[in-house]
């Protein structure tokens, strides 16, 4: 396939940031978008040219770092996979494809495509996780029994990999679905129970400090979730924050 593309060059958080141009040959319908981005940036390394910065680590769909806008959609034109994930098939010769950072204040641009997701950190850092106390008399986990159903969504919530695809999808840049995700994860397990009140204040405290939008009920989040968290969490996330206020 021969394409053009179309991407977000910015040098850095000051710069003002421009869409540039770029062609590229040959490419297999069998590469990943991001072996593509690899042809594109060896090409420009080759002329002296600044590759483009994008962020990766895994590329299997674990991790979350890869974060792309392809066409207006994160994590491009496919349905509950990462940039990653995405493979060349899904466009065709001759295709013109815009590709820009995942946009909300709360995400700013650090270069090109990179941007800081360190709020989404910080949120988690203000209560995403249990204090066990390791004095060597901790209970085993395995002798608490949970509901098959409770721990099916239990699972299905700590799949979140914090890409921010919800962020980015969302017209009010709101964070419920990733908040919702953390806070379900842990409300519908016993270990979870016993900081559930502080856990749901203080992230959700946080979440509005990072200045994320309110969520709106629009349900985009759901819908460009690479990992298919379901906006059912959010209605979660809100009886929890209900019950620890009142
Ligand atoms: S809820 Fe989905 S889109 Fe949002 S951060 Fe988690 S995995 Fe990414
Ligand atoms: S690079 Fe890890 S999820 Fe895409």
């Amino acid at each position: 396939m021969n394409l053009t593309l179309k991407i977000w060059r910015q040098k850095g958080p000051q710069d003002k940031g421009r869409m540039v141009e770029y062609k590229v040959t040959d490419i297999s319908e069998h590469m990943s978008f991001l072996e593509m981005m690899d042809v594109l940036n060896e090409s420009l390394v080759a002329k002296d040219e600044e590759p483009i910065a994008f962020d990766h680590d895994c590329r299997e769909g674990i991790c979350g770092m890869c974060s792309l806008q392809i066409n207006g959609e994160a994590h491009g034109p496919d349905r509950g996979i990462t940039t990653c994930q995405l493979h060349m098939r899904m466009f065709k010769d001759g295709d013109t494809i815009f590709i820009e950072p995942f946009r909300a204040n709360a995400f700013p641009v650090i270069k090109d495509l990179v941007v800081d997701r360190m709020a989404f950190e910080r949120i988690q850092q203000a209560g995403g996780y249990i204090s066990v106390n390791t004095s060597g008399n901790t209970q085993d986990a395995n002798s608490i029994p949970i509901s098959k159903q409770n721990a099916d969504l239990s699972m299905d919530a700590a799949s979140c990999i914090g890409c921010g695809a919800c962020v980015a999808s969302c017209k009010n840049s709101s964070a419920m679905l990733f908040v919702a995700a953390k806070v379900s994860q842990f409300a519908l397990l016993p270990q979870g129970k016993v900081e559930a009140k502080d856990r749901v204040k203080n992230m959700v405290m946080q979440m509005d400090l990072e200045g994320f939008g309110n969520c709106t009920n629009t349900g985009a989040c759901e819908i460009e979730c690479p990992k298919g968290i379901s906006i059912e969490n959010i209605a979660r996330l809100n009886r929890e924050y209900l019950a620890a206020t009142i």
